[in-house]
């Protein structure tokens, strides 16, 4: 079987590609090794940069988040027991960000895919990549006992941190940066009301906390943890005791509670992999970098991925320019490099440290206090938090 790009993985990196891909007529097959049900399990991101939004409608799925999803014009800085709105539409002229759930974004973009009639193989095992060196590449899979082979023109690696296309990649080739945040955000799922009507990004002597949500009925929080922490331990009620002493007083009162229906410890970590093109196949999104979720920009990132990634394989494919599809590694990873240090920024902004002292508090306070009193650097924060333009 043959087919002109075969793409790794059925997150969203590999969805918003083969549905660019599809809509501008151009062939593809996705592979994944789980189920369609396991993907649309993992509770992940939760906001979308406006050239995400962009991307989703490009590829026909997005209605639903017209609909559903919730427009943001600003979110909270909450530190030394007050708040203060980052007013992110008026600081940046007019953008906003919004509010929709990556498991929405995937359900909505794979409906599109069936509707369209691309083919998608889940469950397949032992997928690899091979040859992309050469104009004759292909990818095998195992599937029911059998090993089949698909030929392609191109590879796109979409198969996220631990997937196999990165690992397919001879090591005198890549390059790796890395950075591993030494604690972890515990996060829950709850069908309450938000506390505040945005998001609020809390800074506390007891470690960071976000409020968060998925609807005006579903809220999602998060508190900064150590990484030994086990799930087992933290019993709701201990978790909203937590969250309630890191927020300022007002909204700690304000806090509605719930039994969680979802309760996941997340490590963070910093990690990019240069270049992202070998021959005939391209690494995007998670397959390539790695940003600790303050900030919420992975899959913003792997949407600006696929940008890069979308143009330059239609021009190849309708222009016969290979112009694109050659700039590739380097305008994606001009992007994700600012937005690598943007979520490091506001990952040392926020959380305590283990080696975080009263000194070290104070000035991320100072810090936190100059940010929310000075529109110049207010307006730095909101122009990376709405998303750099592509
Ligand atoms: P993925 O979503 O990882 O998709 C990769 C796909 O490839 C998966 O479906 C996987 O099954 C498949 N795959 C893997 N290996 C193979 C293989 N060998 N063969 C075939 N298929 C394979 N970002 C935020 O902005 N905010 C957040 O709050 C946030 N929370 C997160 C929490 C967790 C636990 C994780 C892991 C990530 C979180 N992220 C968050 C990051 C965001 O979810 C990712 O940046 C985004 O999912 C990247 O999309 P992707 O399609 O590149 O990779
Ligand atoms: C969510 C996650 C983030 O990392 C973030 O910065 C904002 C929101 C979320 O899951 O809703």
């Amino acid at each position: 079987m043959r087919t002109q790009v075969a793409i790794i993985g059925s997150g969203p990196s590999g969805l918003l590609l083969g549905q660019l891909l599809t809509e501008a007529g151009i062939g593809n097959i996705i592979f994944d090794r789980v189920s369609k049900d396991y993907i649309l399990g993992r509770v992940r991101a939760g906001v979308l940069e406006e050239g995400t939004v962009r991307l989703v409608d490009e590829a026909n799925a997005g209605a639903r988040m017209h609909a559903e999803g919730l427009p943001h014009n600003g979110f909270s800085l909450a530190f030394d027991g007050r708040d203060h709105r980052i007013d992110l539409h008026g600081l940046t002229g007019g953008k906003r960000v919004m509010v929709y759930g990556q498991t929405e974004v995937t359900r909505d973009l794979m409906e599109s895919r069936e509707k369209s009639g691309a083919e998608t193989i889940y469950e397949a095992s032992n997928v690899q990549p091979h040859d992309f060196d050469s104009a004759a590449s292909y990818v095998t899979y195992e599937k029911d006992g059998t090993t089949h082979r698909i030929d392609c023109d191109f590879i796109a690696g979409c198969d996220g941190f631990h997937g196999t296309s990165r690992k397919a990649v001879p090591k005198s080739a890549i390059r790796v940066f890395e950075k591993i945040y030494p604690f972890g955000w515990l996060g829950i799922l709850a069908e309450v009301p938000p506390v505040n009507h945005e998001l609020i990004y809390a800074n506390h002597p007891r470690g960071f906390a976000l409020c968060s949500m998925r609807s005006l009925t579903r809220s999602r929080y998060y508190i900064q943890c150590a990484l030994d922490e086990k799930i087992e331990d933290w019993s709701d009620d201990r978790f909203w005791d937590e969250l309630r002493r890191r927020l300022p007083a007002h909204h700690a009162e304000a806090l509605i509670t719930a039994p969680s229906f979802e309760k996941s410890i997340a490590p963070l970590r910093s990690f990019v992999a240069e270049p992202m093109r070998f021959g005939r196949m391209f690494l995007v999104g998670d397959a390539a970098h790695i940003v600790p979720p303050t900030g919420a920009k992975g899959l913003n990132l792997a949407a600006s991925d696929v940008y890069y990634l979308f143009n330059g394989l239609r021009e190849h494919y309708q222009e016969r320019s290979a112009a694109g599809i050659n700039a590739y590694s380097e305008k994606a990873l001009a992007r994700v490099w600012k937005a690598v240090r943007f979520s490091w920024w506001m990952t040392t902004m926020l959380h305590r440290f283990p080696e975080t002292g009263d000194f070290d508090q104070k000035i991320q306070e100072a810090e936190l206090d100059y940010l929310t009193h000075s529109r110049a650097a207010s307006m730095a924060l909101a122009e990376n938090y709405v998303g750099l333009p592509y």
